[in-house]
C-alpha cells in the first residue's frame, strides 16, 4: 500500500491513522534516508495519541519514552546503535511488553526486531510517500483514515 505525503498535513493524517489502530505490543519500523520524514511521522503518532510535549530526535538518547492515555509509546532512532545487541540494553522487550514502540532506523537491529510488526518507508526520491507493509489488521489503514 502507498500513501502519498505531499505536505505535513498529509504526515499528520497517516500518523493519526497509525495511531488509531496501535496496540500495546506493537512495532512501527520506519526506514527512509535522513530527512525523508521518519521523526516527523513518529512525531505524528504521538500527537494523535495525545502526546503534547516537544518530541525531540532521539538521536543521541537513542530512545524516549512518552505516556499517552492509553499505554507508553517508546519512539527510539538506531541511527547511533553500536551494535543489535545493545538494543537489549535500551529495553525493547519491556517496551513492547509495557506499550508500544516506534523505530527509526530499524536496519540496524534487523533480526532483533518483532517479525508482527509495521513496516512504514518513506520515500522523496520522486514525490514524497510511504510504502507500508505488514500483517493484515494493518491493511484496513487505507479504507478507514487515510
Ligand atoms: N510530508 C511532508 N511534506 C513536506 N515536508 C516534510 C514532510 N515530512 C517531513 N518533512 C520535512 O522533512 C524534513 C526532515 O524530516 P525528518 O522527519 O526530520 O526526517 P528523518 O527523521 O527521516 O531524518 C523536516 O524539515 C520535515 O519538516
Ligand atoms: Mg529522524
Amino acid at each position: 500500500m502507498t500513501v502519498a505525503l505531499p505536505d505535513l498535513a498529509a504526515t499528520a493524517a497517516l500518523g493519526a491513522a497509525i495511531a488509531g489502530q496501535l496496540d500495546r505490543g506493537d512495532a512501527v519500523l520506519l526506514k527512509g534516508d535522513l530527512g525523508s520524514g521518519k521523526t516527523t511521522l513518529a512525531r505524528a503518532i504521538l500527537s494523535a495519541l495525545g502526546v503534547d510535549e516537544t518530541v525531540p530526535s532521539p538521536t543521541f538518547t537513542l530512545v524516549q519514552t512518552y505516556e499517552t492515555p492509553r499505554f507508553p509509546v517508546s519512539h527510539y532512532d538506531l541511527y547511533r546503535l553500536k551494535r543489535p545487541s545493545e538494543l537489549d540494553e535500551l529495553g525493547l522487550d519491556e517496551a513492547l511488553d509495557d506499550g508500544a514502540a516506534l523505530i527509526e532506523w530499524p536496519e540496524r537491529a534487523e533480526d532483533r526486531l518483532p517479525p508482527n510488526a509495521l513496516t512504514v518507508h518513506l520515500l522523496t526520491d520522486r514525490e514524497r510517500r510511504a510504502t507500508l507493509a505488514g500483517p493484515a489488521r494493518w491493511r484496513s489503514l487505507e479504507t478507514t483514515h487515510v
